[in-house]
C-alpha cells in the first residue's frame, strides 16, 4: 500500500480553511493508503511561538485530526519533535539542497517579509525539514493545498539529487494530492486573501471552536457585493467574496459550485447567508464540539500522540539506517 504523509502547523486558530483544504481530505485517504499525520511543531518554531501556546496548539492539531475522523488505530497521529528522524534527515538534506533552490521559495519571501536579515535560519531551511518529514517514511503521496506545491517540487529535487549524488534509489519521487472545490478558502473580510490564522480580524475566519452564534455572526458580517447570486459559475468571475461563499457552501455540501448556483440563482445574500450558516453549523459544528471535548482530556490526546510517535519512529528507523549507510556515517 502506498504511504501518505501530511502535516499541519500547530500555530493556533485552526479554521475552516484548514479543515476544508486539508484535514477533511485526510479522512477518506485512510481507506486507500497507509497514512501518517503530523503536528509539525518544529516547523512552527521557525517563527516565534510562546511555549505554553505551542504545547496546547500541538494537542489541538491532534484533536482536530481525531474530531474530523482520522482513526488513530489505522493511521498514525504524532508530533514532529517526538521523532528524532525528522531533525536528523533534515540536516542531511540541508547538505543536499542548494542555496539557489531555497532562494526561489515564495513562502519564505512572504513570511520573511521586508526584513529578511532578521528571519530565522530555520525559516529559510523550512522546505528541507518538510522534505525530511516526507522522506523519512519514504512516503509517496502528500495531500496539501495549492500553496505547498512548490515545497513538494523541492522535495522531489532533493530526493533526486540525493539519489544521483550517492548513486542509489533510496528515495521515491513524491506526488502531491491536491483536492478539488474550495481547497482555497478565502478570508471572509477580503475575498482576495486566503483565510489565515494570522489575520488580525477574528471576523476573517471561522474557527473549529466557533459555536453557532459566532458562525452566524461572522457569516452575517462577511463581505459581499450588492448583486444576487448568478445562474452560472462564470457569473462569479470578478466577484471574489461571492465566489468564496459559494465555494464554502459547495465544499461543505459536497457539491460543485454550479450545483449550488442551480439551487440559489437569483437569491440575495440575505437568503444565502442564513442557508450557509445552517449548513456550516450542521457540518462543521459537531467537529468543533468533538475537538473541544478532546481538548478537555489532554492525557487522552497525549496517549495517542505517544503511541503514534512510537509507530512513526519504528517506520523511520530502517530508512535512517539506510540513509546513514549510504552517506557514509559509521555505525559503531
Ligand atoms: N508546510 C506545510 C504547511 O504549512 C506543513 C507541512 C510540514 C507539511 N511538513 C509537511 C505538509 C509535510 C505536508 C507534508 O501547510
Amino acid at each position: 500500500m502506498s504511504r501518505i504523509f501530511s502535516g499541519v502547523q500547530p500555530t493556533g486558530n485552526l479554521h475552516l480553511g484548514n479543515y476544508l483544504g486539508a484535514i477533511r481530505n485526510f479522512v477518506g485517504l485512510q481507506d486507500d493508503y497507509e497514512c501518517i499525520y503530523c503536528a509539525v511543531d518544529m516547523h512552527a518554531i521557525t517563527v516565534w511561538q510562546d511555549p505554553a501556546d505551542l504545547r496546547s496548539n500541538t494537542r489541538e492539531v491532534a484533536a482536530a485530526y481525531l474530531a474530523a475522523g482520522v482513526d488513530s488505530k489505522r493511521s498514525i497521529i504524532f508530533a514532529q519533535s517526538t521523532v528524532a528522524a525528522h531533525a536528523e534527515l533534515a540536516w542531511i538534506f540541508n547538505c543536499v539542497a542548494r542555496l539557489g533552490w531555497l532562494n526561489r521559495m515564495t513562502q519564505f519571501k512572504e513570511k520573511a517579509g521586508k526584513n529578511r536579515e532578521n528571519a530565522s535560519l530555520g525559516l529559510y531551511a523550512y522546505p528541507s525539514l518538510m522534505a525530511a518529514d516526507i522522506l523519512a517514511y519514504k512516503a509517496t503521496h502528500v495531500p496539501v493545498g495549492e500553496d505547498q506545491k512548490q515545497h513538494l517540487e523541492l522535495t522531489r529535487d532533493i530526493a533526486q539529487k540525493f539519489n544521483n549524488d550517492y548513486e542509489t534509489e533510496t528515495f521515491p519521487l513524491v506526488e502531491p494530492l491536491i483536492f478539488g472545490e474550495a481547497t482555497r478558502v478565502m478570508s471572509l473580510r477580503d475575498g482576495s486573501k486566503k483565510m489565515s490564522k494570522s489575520d488580525p480580524s477574528d471576523y476573517s475566519r471561522i474557527t473549529f471552536t466557533d459555536d453557532r452564534d459566532s458562525i452566524a455572526k461572522k457569516l452575517r458580517k462577511a463581505r459581499t457585493d450588492a448583486d444576487p447570486l448568478p445562474e452560472k459559475e462564470e457569473g462569479l468571475e470578478g466577484r471574489p467574496e461571492a465566489a468564496n461563499l459559494v465555494g464554502i457552501y459547495a465544499a461543505l455540501a459536497d457539491l460543485n459550485k454550479q450545483a449550488v448556483l442551480d439551487e440559489f440563482a437569483g437569491a440575495a445574500f440575505s437568503t444565502f447567508k442564513p442557508a450557509l450558516t445552517d449548513l456550516a453549523v450542521e457540518k462543521f459544528g459537531p467537529i468543533g464540539e468533538e475537538m473541544k471535548r478532546l481538548m478537555a482530556d489532554p492525557a487522552h490526546v497525549d496517549a495517542i500522540l505517544k503511541e503514534g510517535a512510537e509507530r512513526a519512529a519504528a517506520l523511520a528507523a530502517p530508512v535512517m539506517a539506510e540513509v546513514k549507510e549510504v552517506v557514509g556515517f559509521i555505525r559503531p
